[in-house]
Order: structure tokens, then sequence, then C-alpha cells
């Protein structure tokens, strides 16, 4: 292999670009700036960037005020973050956090900024369930690109699956790993297999917590109090699904049917429907439940 395109070591690691500043790129953003990286967040509109810059202000602005950071470390933070639209060709490590998991826009992404960056720049991808073998496939530096899958909200979990295409090289693996090590996250990795690891787990509980909705066996609230008292899980999985995205749940339940041929991962119809209606979830204000201008939950939705 070229030695130049084998992808950059840790150290060499300067600027973050994300590209998407949505939930999950600000919060990549949050996190990388807090730990010290200069990160160039981009998207389609200048609103968006400043908008998400804003966001992650206010929830700092919040531990301010609780004493738990010091207006100086705030301040410090959001400084490392601009705000770029169109793209992050500075950056020497790139995520590829844009929420929709639309496979056309995330080869169109990637493609744009291999095409622009620089050589020895490796190119992440948040992606939940889309291959990254397929997406490496699509550039001119397969070994550079990697999986690095964070959870949502990222600043709050620990975790980062990252998940290596077959081409992933050697050096972009360790490379993103003590990067993820950096951001103060754990790391488990994964084959590029559909829908890696945690989503492999977490879509089929959703599902059937949505199966045993639609036929009547319970209550979205007893079915969520079920989860947290029962399971001890922080959330119950109905509530879970409308915090992920409706839509992103069904597009990762069809990849694994889709991918795997198996039709125990079937989204249920109800599902289907929430989402043909626009009811994503928390984000739109109606999911499995409704929720108020503050996001908090009012009651159930069906
Ligand atoms: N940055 C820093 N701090 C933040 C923050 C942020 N972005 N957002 C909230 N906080 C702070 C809050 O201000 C609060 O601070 P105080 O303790 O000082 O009050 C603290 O973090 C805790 O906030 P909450 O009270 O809201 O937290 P909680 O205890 O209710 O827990 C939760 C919230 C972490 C979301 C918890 O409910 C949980 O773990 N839920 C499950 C989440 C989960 O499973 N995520 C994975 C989804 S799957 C996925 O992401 C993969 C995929 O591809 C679909």
């Amino acid at each position: 292999m070229d030695d130049s395109l084998a992808g950059m070591n840790f150290t060499d690691i300067r600027i973050i670009g994300i590209i998407g500043a949505g939930q999950m790129g600000s919060g990549i953003a949050q996190v990388a700036a807090q730990h010290g990286f200069r990160t160039l967040l981009t998207d389609v509109s200048a609103d968006l960037c400043a908008c998400a810059r804003d966001k992650i202000g206010a929830i700092l602005g919040k531990q301010v005020a609780k004493g738990k950071l010091t207006d100086a470390a705030r301040e410090e933070t959001l400084g490392r973050i601009e705000p770029t639209v169109g793209d992050a060709l500075a950056a020497s490590f790139f995520d590829n956090a844009a929420a929709t998991e639309n496979v056309e826009l995330k080869l169109s992404i990637l493609r744009a900024a291999d095409a622009r960056m620089k050589t020895e720049a490796i190119l992440a991808s948040n992606t939940s369930s889309i291959s990254l073998t397929r997406l490496a496939g699509a550039v001119s530096r397969p070994g550079q690109v990697i999986g690095m899958h964070f959870m949502n909200p990222v600043p709050l979990m620990k975790l980062v699956e990252i998940v290596r295409a077959i081409q992933t090289s050697p050096e972009t693996y360790e490379t993103t790993r003590a990067l993820a090590t950096a951001f103060g996250k754990t790391v488990i990795t994964s084959r590029d297999q559909p829908a890696f690891v945690v989503n492999r787990m977490l879509i089929p509980l959703l599902n059937e917590a949505c199966f045993a909705l639609q036929e009547g066996v319970a209550t979205a609230e007893d079915i969520d109090q079920g989860a947290r008292l029962g399971l001890n899980h922080p959330m119950g999985p109905l509530e879970l699904a409308d915090f992920v995205g409706l839509d992103t749940v069904l597009a990762i339940a069809e990849v694994l049917q889709r991918d795997f041929g198996d039709d125990k991962y079937r989204p249920p119809v109800l599902l289907r429907n929430l989402v043909a209606a626009g009811w994503y979830g928390k984000k739109t204000g109606r999911g499995f439940y409704v929720y108020d201008e503050k996001g908090e939950k009012q009651k159930a939705s069906v």
C-alpha cells in the first residue's frame, strides 16, 4: 500500500470536520471541542450551524449555572467550534454525521469530501446502519474510511462503536480508536455487518415493543414502565424509539430485514404508519407519545 494513503496518526489530528449539524453532529462537535479539538461544523445552511452552536452554548451554560463548568471553559469550548458552510476541507479527521440514513446522500457527501480533502485525512461516518464497505468502495481512499458510531445523546453516552470496513487499514482503525478514547469514550469494535452490534440488539427490542402495542398487549406507558422497572432500562423502548427518531428506527429495521434476508427483523405496520404520518417522535412533537414545545412527554399518541 502507498504509505501516504495509510491514514494519519492520532497525534497528527488537528482539526475535526463534521458534516451535519443535527442532533448527532452537534453532539459530536460538543465532545470534540470539549476535548480540545478545533472543530469545523458544516451543514447546508449557515443558520443550521449557528443554531447548533447556540444550543451547545445553552447546554454548557446550564452546566456553568450549576457550578459544574467555569464560564471560561464554556467560552473556550465554544471558541473551538467553527460553523462553516459547504465544507470542512481543513479537517484531518472528518465525521459524516448527517442525520438521515440515506445511502445516496451519504455517498455523495463522502465523495465530495474525498475529492477535496487532504489525502491523508480519515473519512469516518456516524452511520447507524449503512455498510462501511460500500461507503469505502465509493472513494479514492478506501483504507481511510471507517465507521465511528456515537450513541445519542452523544455527550452523555459513554460508547463509541467503531466499524471496520473490509478495506479499513489498521492505521485508520488505531487512529480512530485513539481519537474516540481522547473524546473520553469507551470503544467496542464491530465488523461491517448490518446494523453492527448495538442496533442489531436494540432494533428487535424496539420492534417487539411496537408489536406488543399494536397487538394490544399493553398500553405504551405500561410497556415502557415494564422495561424501566422490570429491566432497569433508563428509558422504555417506545420512548427510546421516539428519542432516536421513528424514521431512523424504521430505516435500520429495513436494512436488517433486507440485508440478512430475515423476516424476524420486519418492522411493525404501526411503526410504518407513524412514519408515514410524519410522526417521527420527539423531534416532530409526536410519535408513540405527544410532546410539548419543550420536548416534555405529555401522553400516549395512539
Ligand atoms: N451535554 C452535557 N450535559 C448534558 C447534555 C449535553 N448535551 N444534555 C444533558 N446534559 C446534562 C443534564 O443537564 C443533566 O445535568 P444535571 O445532572 O446537572 O442535572 C445531566 O446531563 C443528565 O441529564 P438528564 O437528567 O436529562 O439525564 P437522565 O438521567 O434523565 O438521562 C439519558 C438521560 C442519558 C438520555 C438516559 O435517559 C438514557 O440513558 N437513555 C437511554 C439512551 C440510549 O439508550 N441511547 C442510545 C440510543 S441508540 C443509539 O443512539 C444508536 C442508534 O444509532 C440509533
